[in-house]
C-alpha cells in the first residue's frame, strides 16, 4: 500500500482497515516523518515509525532494514500505545540492520534547513535526510551496532569525531554530543527484545502463506529518486521500496494498492501544480483538518492531479485505488480534476524530471458537479450520490485502475468496499 501523491493520503486509516486481513504489517522505508492516524475506540492514534497494524489485537508489525530509527522516538511511541492498552509483546519487531538516528542527525537537519533560507524544503527536522545521509556514505551506525554494548562507543566515537570536524568548519560550532554513548545504551535497553532478522521473520511468514500488508510512509512525489527533487524526503516510498526496505522480492508481492485523496495536499516546500487558490484552499483545510499528524504544519491543498496518479500507477504498479476524505468535497458545488499540463504551450506527455519545469506547468482542468449531499455512514456504491459515484468512475477511467476503497470518514466505519474488485479478492 503506497502514497499516491505528497503524503497524508490516509494511509493510517486504510491501513488499519485492510490489517483485519492480514497477520503481518511492515514499514519498508521512512522514520518518524510520517503520521498516521488511526481513529481507534473513539481515540485519535498517531502511529509514526510503528506499522498502523499493531492497534489490531494479535497482529504481528515489523520495522524494516530501509526505515531510520530514533530509538527515543520509538520508545516514546511504544509509551503512548501503552497508555490506550496496546501491548506490543511479542507482536512487534525491528530489524537489526535498520540505520540509527541520534540527536547530531536532527542538528544537521535543521543547520542545513537554515541554510537553505529561502529555498528550505520544509522537512520535519527529525534528522532523516542526515541519517539516510549516512547510511549512503558507510557511517551510519546500525540497530545491530547499538545493541553490541561492548563496542558501541567504539563504533560511534570515530563518527562523532567526523561530525564535529564537519559541523565546526560548516556551522562554526561542534555538536552536543555530551552523554550520548550513556543515553543510547540506556534506549538500546528497552528496545533489545524487539530486534531480530525481519527478513527471514518476513519471509518465513510469506513461504508458510501468510498474508503481509506492506505499509508506505510518504508518497510517490516525496520519493527521493522519482519525486520532485530535492523537495522530497530521502527514501523510496514507491512500491519499489518493499524489496529492499525490508529483503521481499518483487516477484513475492501480489498487488498494490494506492492511496489518494479526492483532492490533493502537499507539506513543506516544493512545486504544486494544482494549489487552489488561498480561499479554495482555507476551506478545504478546514473542512478536511488539514494539519500535519505530526508537527502541526497547515498542509496546502489543492484539486486532484491524474498526472500524479498516472505517474504514481505506472511507477508502483498500482492495481487498485482507495479514494480517502470523498466527504470533504460533500458541500461543494463544483469540482476541478486536473487530467494534463502544458508547459510553454505543448502538452506534456511526462513528468518533468526538474522543479523548475514542474512550476511553470499549466494544469488542464475539467470541471464536474459536486454532489451537495452527506456521504459519511454510506456503505454500499449504489447509496452514493449519483455525482459522487460519476467523480470516482471519472478517476478510475482516466487512469484506467479500478477503485477498490472509498473512505467518507477517519473512522474505520467509513468505508466502501465495492464487490468484486481485486482489493475485495485479497481481504
Ligand atoms: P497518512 O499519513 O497517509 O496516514 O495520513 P494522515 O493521518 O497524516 O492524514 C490523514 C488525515 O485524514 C487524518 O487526520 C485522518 O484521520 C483523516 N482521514 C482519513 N480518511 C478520511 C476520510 O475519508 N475523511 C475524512 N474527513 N478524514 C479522513
Ligand atoms: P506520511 O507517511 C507528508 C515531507 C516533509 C518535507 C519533505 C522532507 O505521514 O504521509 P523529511 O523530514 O522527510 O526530510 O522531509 O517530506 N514529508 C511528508 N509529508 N507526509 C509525510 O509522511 C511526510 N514525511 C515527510 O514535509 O516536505
Ligand atoms: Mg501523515
Amino acid at each position: 500500500m503506497v502514497g499516491a501523491q505528497w503524503g497524508d493520503e490516509g494511509k493510517g486509516k486504510i491501513v488499519d482497515y485492510l490489517a483485519a486481513s492480514f497477520d503481518y504489517t511492515a514499514r519498508y522505508a521512512g522514520g518518524h516523518n510520517a503520521g498516521h492516524t488511526v481513529i481507534f475506540n473513539n481515540h485519535r492514534i498517531i502511529l509514526q515509525l510503528i506499522p498502523s497494524g499493531i492497534i489490531r489485537p494479535g497482529k504481528k508489525a515489523i520495522i524494516g532494514n530501509g526505515t531510520v530509527v530514533d530509538p527515543a522516538a520509538l520508545v516514546a511511541e511504544l509509551e503512548n500505545l501503552k497508555k490506550w492498552d496496546i501491548d506490543v509483546r511479542g507482536r512487534l519487531f525491528l530489524s537489526n540492520r535498520a540505520h540509527v538516528i541520534f540527536p547530531y542527525h536532527r542538528e544537521m537537519d535543521r543547520a542545513a534547513e537554515a541554510a537553505r533560507g529561502a529555498a528550505k524544503i520544509g522537512t520535519t527536522s527529525r534528522g532523516i535526510g542526515p541519517a539516510y545521509e549516512d547510511k549512503a556514505s558507510r557511517r551510519g551506525i546500525r540497530v545491530c551496532d547499538l545493541l553490541d554494548t561492548a563496542h558501541f562507543a567504539e563504533k560511534i566515537e570515530p563518527v562523532i569525531v567526523e561530525k564535529n570536524m564537519i559541523s565546526a568548519a560548516t556551522f562554526g560550532h561542534p555538536l552536543e554530543t555530551a552523554g550520548l554513548v550513556e543515553q543510547y545504551l540506556e534506549l538500546a535497553s528497552h528496545i533489545r527484545g524487539l530486534v531480530t532478522d525481519t527478513a527471514v521473520l518476513l519471509n518465513d511468514a510469506l513461504d508458510r502463506g501468510q498474508p503481509v500488508l506492506f505499509e508506505g510512509a510518504q508518497g510517490t512525489m516525496l520519493d527521493i529518486d522519482h519525486g520532485t527533487y530535492p523537495y522530497v524526503t530521502s527514501s523510496n516510498a514507491t512500491s519499489g521500496g518493499v524489496a529492499t526496505g525490508l529483503g521481499v522480492a518483487p516477484t513475492r508481492l501480489t498487488g498494490v494498492v494506492g492511496v489518494t485523496k479526492a483532492y490533493t495536499t502537499r507539506v513543506g516546500s516544493g512545486p504544486f501544480p494544482t494549489e487552489m487558490l488561498d480561499l479554495e484552499a482555507h476551506e478545504v483545510r478546514t473542512r478536511g483538518n488539514e494539519f500535519g499528524a505530526v508537527t502541526g504544519r497547515p498542509r496546502r491543498c489543492g484539486w486532484l492531479d491524474l498526472v500524479v496518479l498516472r505517474y504514481a500507477k505506472m511507477l508502483s504498479g498500482i492495481d487498485s485505488l482507495a479514494v480517502t476524505k470523498l466527504d470533504v468535497f460533500d458541500q461543494q458545488s463544483e469540482i476541478r480534476v486536473c487530467t494534463g499540463y502544458r508547459y510553454k504551450g505543448e502538452r506534456l506527455n511526462e513528468m518533468p524530471p526538474d522543479v523548475e519545469t514542474l512550476s511553470q506547468v499549466e494544469p488542464e482542468y475539467q470541471t464536474l458537479p459536486g454532489w451537495q449531499k452527506p456521504t459519511p455512514g454510506i456503505r454500499d456504491v449504489k447509496n452514493l450520490p449519483t455525482a459522487a459515484r460519476e467523480y470516482l468512475n471519472f478517476i478510475s477511467e482516466q487512469l484506467q485502475v479500478e477503485i477498490g476503497l472509498i473512505s467518507t470518514g477517519p473512522e474505520r466505519d467509513s468505508t466502501i468496499i465495492p464487490r468484486g474488485t481485486k482489493l475485495a479478492s485479497w481481504l
